[in-house]
């Protein structure tokens, strides 16, 4: 039965490019899962956008000397530019500056507000003691009382996760000019999140054993201690507060992560006000029956799995604080929150500004985008940190996509061309036939299984057993060697052209790009797996925004297909594109090049 699936994908700050360790964890996974679930026949709605707002973007505009919002204008362009050339496929990649998204946010607050889950509350700010002006979270550094980290931020501590308080750090240090800050009081709005212990413990423990163990063990790690939360903070870049008396004032706005994490709403919302029908995204909100998956590296867990939980729960009025739904009516929660693990670059962590990276951009511009994103689902942090090898990545290249895969399409696909000109019949198929049409034919289940788990290693190993399996089957085989016999050639290459066609269709959501050219190349005609576009859009009269949008219901089915025998063949270009294995001392002279040394 199709059903509603909604992926929602971290939303990337719009405060520089995106490097591969960021489309490691919320990019290429989410593709990968709504590309099979949209083939399975299910109803995808994948939604995301950058994320503008907040002392990410303002540290970085700053630095660059632009105002924030020129500085998110200029990286949300080159985002979404870099998302469209890997192939992402959302349905809307929008950003958090809209009107619509200010007014979905101010509307999910007010709901809170409504149902006594925020309150007013004088805390403590900090002040630089030298200017006397406010300094942003992200501005302060010190130790984490959590873990005893030295580097933690205001904001939260990148080692063991935890959101913070600035106030709460030990020993705080001004990152402007390393003076020990003032704090002094300011009026903020809190999160009532102790309200909401008992109902987010329920939901979590009914994930038990279906989400990843580390998401989940995580998740329940936090609720040992919640606390009241500031949703609000002292910066004029933002959402304002939808109150009166807040509302008008330039130095209060909504937390960045408050209004990030409502972002799959008002997307979902905006996409359904673009597709022409307003209400549209009610079926993937409020429907028992649909399932909404969440992507995203381990740094966002704790606003995934229990900070977005208690919005939408207390928006609903089911916290202990109990109340009515606000006037969007009752939403859904997430079903499964599905993060990654961290990736490293070649045992370093990635950092723009030691310049351990590689961007997407010059990664697309010199290897291929299916290249890319077969390492990441391969060889990719699905489940513990994992690091980025330049030479992984030549080997796996060269020996799974070129010398496994790439070669058994062209082989196949030339062998059949020149000989028959044609898909030749299968006429009396042996049991070793028989065997390798069977095995491809049943691995769709299997490996749809896996993709529906979002076990995308698994899945992809197992695709590629397909490919390995025919691989052999023709080197047993040898049709290359039989002279006389041209009905057994053409019977052996009409079942490996149809292995050729199943495995093309097991690795579509990994490779949508060659999938697409080996369906043309069998004979199909259309579209078989869609891919994203850029368009330029407004609303009504503001000024015009990059949005990523796409038709994605092409040909593309989750089930063999049978090849018709008699399709006219031409010869292949080839699919991939072998490396030189020098390229692995040119990139790594490349990051050398570029960190500064100490
Ligand atoms: N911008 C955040 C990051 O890059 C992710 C925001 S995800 C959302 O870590 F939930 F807030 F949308
Ligand atoms: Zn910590």
């Amino acid at each position: 039965m199709s059903q509603h699936i909604l992926t929602a994908v971290a939303w990337p700050y719009a405060n520089g490019p995106r490097h591969i360790g960021h489309v490691s964890g919320f990019g290429v996974p989410s593709d990968v899962f709504s590309r099979y679930q949209r083939m399975a026949g299910n109803k995808v709605l994948m939604v995301s956008g950058t994320d503008e707002h907040g002392t990410p973007i303002q540290v970085q505009a700053d630095k660059e000397g632009l105002s924030a919002r020129a500085l998110a204008d200029r990286y949300n362009r080159i985002i979404a530019e870099d998302l469209t050339a890997l192939g992402l496929s959302y349905d809307l990649f929008t950003r958090t500056t809209t009107r619509n998204h200010f007014s979905v946010a101010q509307e999910i607050f007010l709901g809170l507000y409504n149902n006594g889950y925020v309150f007013p509350k004088t805390t403590m700010g900090a002040v630089s003691p030298s200017t006397g002006r406010t300094l942003p979270d992200r501005y302060i550094e010190g130790t984490c009382p959590i873990c005893g980290y030295d580097g933690a931020r205001g904001d939260q501590c990148d080692n063991c996760g935890n959101q913070l308080d600035p106030i709460d750090l030990i020993n705080p240090k001004s990152r402007i000019n390393g003076e020990t800050p003032k704090f002094i009081e300011t009026e903020h709005f809190m999160l009532d999140l102790p309200a909401f212990a008992e109902v987010l413990g329920t939901y979590l423990q009914s994930k038990q054993g279906e989400w990843r163990p580390n998401v989940l063990k995580f998740a329940l790690n936090l609720l040992g201690d919640l606390q009241p939360r500031a949703i609000t903070r002292d910066l004029d870049w933002g959402v304002p507060i939808p109150l009166d008396g807040w509302r008008d004032r330039s130095d209060k706005r909504l937390y960045v992560w408050f209004d990030a994490v409502i972002g799959y709403l008002s997307a979902s919302i905006e996409w359904a006000r673009r597709s022409g029908d307003p209400d549209a995204w009610r079926a993937w909100w409020q429907n028992p029956d649909a399932r909404g998956y969440y992507f995203m590296g381990k740094d966002n867990i704790v606003f995934h799995a229990e900070i977005w939980p208690a919005l939408l729960l207390g928006y609903n009025g089911e916290g202990a604080r109990g109340g009515t739904p606000g006037s969007l009516g009752r939403l859904d929660v997430p079903s499964e929150v599905v993060s990654s693990e961290f990736l490293t670059m070649e045992g370093r962590k990635f950092s723009s500004s030691r310049s351990v990276v590689i961007y997407v951009r010059d990664f697309l511009e010199r290897y291929s985008a299916d290249a890319l994103r077969y390492y990441i689902a391969v060889a990719g942090p699905e489940n513990q940190d994992t690091d980025f090898t330049w030479s992984e990545f030549v080997n796996r290249n060269n020996g799974e996509l070129v010398a496994a895969w790439g070669n058994l399409v062209n082989r196949s696909i030339s062998m059949a061309a020149k000989n028959f000109g044609e898909i030749p019949a299968a006429v009396d198929l042996t049991d070793a036939d028989r065997a390798l049409l069977d095995r491809s034919r049943t691995a769709f289940a299997a490996v749809g299984a896996e993709l529906a788990r979002s076990r995308f290693k698994n899945a992809v190993n197992e695709a590629f057993d397909v490919v390995r399996d025919a691989n052999r089957y023709l080197a047993e085989q040898e049709p290359w060697k039989i002279k006389d016999d041209p009905t057994r050639q053409g019977s052996i290459l009409h079942v490996a052209l149809q292995v050729v066609d199943d495995a093309k269709t097991l690795l579509t959501p990994f490779l949508p790009n060659s999938s697409n050219k080996i369906f043309e190349m069998l004979g199909g005609e259309g579209v078989w797996s869609g891919m994203p576009q850029i368009s330029e859009v407004s609303e009504d009269g503001g000024p015009q925004y990059p949005i990523i949008t796409g038709a994605y219901d092409g040909a593309a089915t989750w089930a063999h297909q049978p090849i018709r025998s008699g399709t006219r063949l031409a010869p292949p270009t080839p699919l991939f594109t072998k490396l030189d294995p020098k390229i692995v001392d040119e990139e790594l002279a490349r990051l050398a090049d570029k960190t500064p040394t100490e």
